[in-house]
Order: C-alpha cells, then structure tokens, then sequence
C-alpha cells in the first residue's frame, strides 16, 4: 500500500477502506508516515468527510494503536461521562460523587483545559495536593473502594489520537465530524467502562455552534457506539451562558462543593440530576429516569454526595481541609466589581467573551506548558433573563495580575442587557439514544 494513493483516494472523495485506514494509522504511529502526508490525508477527510464505516474503521484503528484500561476486576457495570467542552463546565466533579453515593462506578479519564473552556484536571489540581496520575493498581484499588476515581488520561492511551490532535490544532483540521467523533470515542472506548453518556454542548461557548452541527456529531458518536456493541448515549445541552455563576479553577471547585451541599445554581444542580439519572438508568441501578433523579436527589439532601467527594479527594491525596472549608482556599491578590451601565434583563451572557476574558485573568492556558492562576476567574452574579439595575453589579473578575480595564470592558460587552426576556433559555436540547 501506498500512502500517496491513499490521500489521492481522498482527495477524489471516495470512501477508504479498513485496511487503509489501518494502514494511515499504524504508519502514522510509528512514524512511517510523515506529519506532512497525514496532513494531507486530514484535510481531504475535512473537506470531503467520511462515511458511518470510515469513521467507525478510523476509530477502532485509533482505539487499538495502544493500551486499553481493563477494568473487568472492579464488580459490576462501570460508567463514564465525557463533555465537548464549555464554559463554567464542572458537571463531572458533581456528577462522578453524586453517581459514587448510588453505589454507581465512574471510573473517569479526564483532560485539562485549552482555550477558552475549562477542564476537569485543572479543577481538581486547585486543591492542595490532589494526584491525578495514579498507578493502574491505585486507580483499580480507590475505584474498589469508593466507586470513583479522576485521573488524567495514562501515558500509552491512543497514542494515535495524541499525534493526530496535535497535528490537527496546527493545520486547520480540528472542524471535522468524523475526525472530533473518532478522537473523542477512541479515547472513551479505551478508557474501559461498560457505558457512556456523551454531554455535547452546543451554542457560543462551544465547539458547535449550532443545534443541527451538535446533532450530527451526536448521532455519529452515539452510532460508533452501537457498531462496537458498546451503550452510548448523547445528551446535547445549551452553552449559550456559562454553567452556574463560577469560572475559574478554585472557584469552579467551591462551587461544586455547594452544589454537593445541595446548596448550588439551579442549573447545575438540575443538568448534574438529569445527567446522572440516564448514568444510573444505562448501569442499570434503577429501572427509570425518574427513578434515577428522585434517589441522586435524596443523596444531595442528605450528604452522601458531598461525603463520596471528600472520599474521593483524601483517597488521591488532596488536603480535605480546603473542602471542609472553602475559606481556605488562596484567594487571588486582585478583584474588580463590574457594573452594569444599563437597566433591563440580562438577554445573553456570550459565554465564549466570557471564557477568553477568564483565560486573560490567568485561569487557563495559550499553549499547553503555561502555569494556571488557579485563583483566577470570574464570579457571575445573574443568570439569563435576571432583571438589572443601572449602578448594579454584574460580576467580579478576579486575578493575581493587575486588571487592566481592557478585560473589564470585555466582560461588559459579553453580557447583552435589553427590554426583553430571552425565550430559548433551555439546558437540555435533546437526548439521544
Ligand atoms: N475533543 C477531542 O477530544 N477531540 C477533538 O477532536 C475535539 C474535541
């Protein structure tokens, strides 16, 4: 085979067979084929796509060019979640504690934040400690013991995956379904649990920008799923505002930990009950949804969520303390109020605007190698179709750099306030099964 006739196959927008898909992808890891001929390869696929087969034989190619996590000794049906990504986004520390105290497994792999939008390990490094690279034999004991573990994608995981991402976030080839559809449920799949719910977000702040491209992408996942006899379900939730009033590392994890008390916004807490009720359902812990909500709700009320988090937390090594009292996490050495210079209601919060200017305050990363402000971030304080005064305050930016007045005017300019409400304020679009 030839890798020149197989980039040529593409490029006249014919479908590439399992084999020479198999072909690109082992050639690729082994360094056989050069970044400038799967470079090639990418954008023929971005331009022309691929078919339901091609993507499914790319994802099982990428699936198997390394380790695969073995969970067969931890009892019982284990879950896992996995969201495209947003703003304000800390679904999965609510979720993987709240799943836990329904004796559910999450046995979860996550990855940090670039951009724009947050992520999981991030989150969790915020507190004092927290390992989140553990030894296979760590992983399987504290899933043993608690039901719940977040670690950080290990070393040997679709090294495939790794490589070709790379590649696609220099050359233009990150906006293709079947190439973010096989990325994402190759690394799932690897991740060895027995069901999935995917969370795609869709709306400013997301990497789809509308419902139609959310469901395709959805679909196609979900599919994958299906012809690899794996349960895969998708949800697709709105990312037109940030989730909860929190962005920002430590401020996103107190957040969580209200929400835990069962004391956190409604929209967190909502998408965390119904999110957690399909989990429940696919691992076969209740028969219904509505089953589902009613028992994740009763352990918000009554403390076992919170309790399996700080389980979680002390068992990967994290100072307890910090959760225990939220005061003492590090506060950051600058804080700016912003008000609001209109009256009306708070129309649209344009959550992409508001993730760059947490980004700029020093709460993620321009390249994979910058250090994070973990006290860095921004505190909402209204949410879609709250009524405004003029003088009020709209929310504090907060920084261990000076903020420069740059930042506060883009922030002003990411919240739309008008004479009227909003209608399409919905969290959960659509449920995919
Ligand atoms: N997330 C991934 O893991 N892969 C993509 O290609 C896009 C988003």
């Amino acid at each position: 085979m030839n890798i020149v006739d197989v980039i040529e196959k593409k490029r006249d927008k014919q479908a590439l067979t399992k084999e020479e898909i198999n072909y690109f992808i082992d050639g690729f890891v082994k360094g056989e084929i050069k970044d400038y001929q799967a470079s090639a390869l990418l954008m023929a696929i971005v331009l022309n796509g691929m078919s339901n087969q091609e993507t499914v034989d790319l994802t099982n190619a990428m699936l198997y060019s390394g380790d695969i996590s073995d969970l067969s000794s931890i009892p019982g049906l284990k879950c896992d979640k996995h969201s495209t990504g947003g703003v304000g986004d800390k679904v999965s520390l609510v979720l993987a504690p709240l799943l836990a105290s329904a004796n559910a497994t999450i046995a979860k792999m996550s990855g940090r934040g670039l951009g724009h939008t947050g992520g999981t390990l991030d989150k969790l490094e915020a507190i004092p400690g927290f390992r989140i690279e553990l030894s296979t034999e760590e992983f399987l004991e504290t899933l043993k013991k608690h039901h719940l573990s977040i670690i950080g994608q290990s070393g040997n995981i679709v090294p495939a995956d790794k490589k070709l991402y790379a590649l696609r976030d220099v050359t233009g080839t990150v906006q293709s379904i079947p190439l973010i559809a096989s990325s994402i449920m190759s690394k799932k799949l690897a991740s060895g649990s027995d069901t999935i719910l995917l969370d795609v977000k869709v709306g400013k702040g997301a990497f789809m920008k509308d419902e139609a491209q959310a469901r395709e992408l959805a679909h196609t996942m979900v599919d994958i799923g299906k012809s690899l006899n794996k349960d895969v379900k998708a949800v697709i939730t709105d990312m037109n505002q940030p989730l909860g009033y929190a962005i920002g590392n430590s401020l996103e994890v107190i957040e969580v930990i209200d929400t835990l008390h069962n004391k956190g916004p409604q929209d967190l807490t909502e998408i965390s009950l119904k999110l957690g009720a399909i989990m429940l359902v696919q691992v076969k812990i209740v028969a219904n949804e509505e089953e589902g909500y009613n028992l994740l709700k009763s352990k918000l009320e009554d403390g076992s969520a919170f309790n399996k988090f700080r389980e979680m937390v002390i068992a990967q090594g994290g100072d307890v303390s910090v959760i225990d009292d939220p005061s003492k996490f590090v506060k950051a050495k600058y804080s700016s109020d912003i008000k609001s210079s209109k009256a009306g209601y708070l129309h649209e919060i344009d959550a992409l605007k508001v993730g760059h200017v947490a980004l700029e305050l020093g709460a993620g990363r321009h390249k994979k190698e910058d250090a994070i402000d973990y006290a860095a971030g921004i505190i909402l304080k209204h949410k879609v179709n709250d009524k405004i005064e003029v003088g009020e305050v709209i929310g504090t930016l907060y920084s261990d750099k000076e903020i420069p007045e740059s930042l506060e005017d883009l922030f002003k300019e990411s919240l739309s306030i008008t004479d009227t409400k909003n209608e399409d304020t919905s969290l959960i679009k659509e449920i995919i099964t």
